[in-house]
């Protein structure tokens, strides 16, 4: 199964294909929290009428939270920035990857390691808890796919914050897998907050379609 995805995902990398697609999702849970308890309810309610009743607290303010390792999805927050007039935070892991950490192809990588044992996904973020957080009351977070799922250092964002009043809009770059389950999956580990379906982007996504979709959420 472990080489099927790699094939897999070594196919869709090859021929650069840019379709919105479940790709090689894979079924792994990624994310542990102590606030999983009271993930479902959350999950239910996550459309936009409980999303206007809860924003209630927060003073109008948009954050953009993003990590990005190869500035694909860094490029697409800065467009969401500019769409919502919000401020911009990224998230940097305590070690950052380099490109030798992120050769997904070399089974012995840093990344290929955290895949393959969910036990070393726990990274430390240099700045997991943005400040005046409570200030903010919609909050994006963006993410580069790996296999199929967000990239793992957003993770210890998501846990550290609490999220509740807040909305939440999920959104990814990759090669070709779609957004899947991630935002899902990080809602359940959040625990708390109205989180919105969000969205997929293409590794070098123009900021006219970012801008349409922001557009579209109707957030003012
Ligand atoms: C470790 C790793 C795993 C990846 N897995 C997938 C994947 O499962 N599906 C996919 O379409 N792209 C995958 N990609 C490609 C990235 O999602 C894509 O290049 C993304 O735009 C990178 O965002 P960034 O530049 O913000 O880091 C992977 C890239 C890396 C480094």
């Amino acid at each position: 199964m472990e080489k099927l995805t790699t094939i897999i995902f070594s196919i869709f990398i090859a021929l650069g294909m840019t379709s919105c697609t479940a790709g090689n999702q894979t079924d792994e849970r990624t994310i542990t929290t102590p606030a999983e308890q009271q993930s479902s309810s959350a999950a239910e309610n996550s459309n936009e009428t409980s999303a206007e009743n809860e924003a209630s607290s927060g003073e109008g303010k948009t954050l953009v939270v993003y990590y990005s390792a190869t500035n694909n999805t860094e490029a697409v927050a800065g467009y969401i920035a500019s769409a919502t007039g919000g401020e911009l935070y990224e998230l940097v892991p305590t070690e950052p990857y380099t490109s030798d950490d992120l050769d997904w192809t070399d089974r012995d990588s840093r990344v290929s390691k955290e895949h393959d044992d969910e036990s070393l996904r726990n990274v430390e973020l240099e700045n997991p808890v943005p400040d005046n957080w409570e200030d903010y009351d919609t909050v994006f977070i963006g993410y580069p796919i790996w296999w199929g799922i967000a990239a793992w250092p957003v993770n210890n964002f998501v846990t550290s914050n609490d999220f509740t009043g807040k909305t939440v809009i999920p959104f990814c770059t990759s090669s070709s897998s779609g957004i899947g389950e991630s935002g899902t999956l990080l809602e359940e580990a959040a625990g708390t907050g109205s989180w919105l379906d969000g969205e997929r982007f293409r590794s070098g996504q123009d900021e006219e379609t970012v801008t349409e979709w922001v557009n579209s959420l109707n957030l003012n």
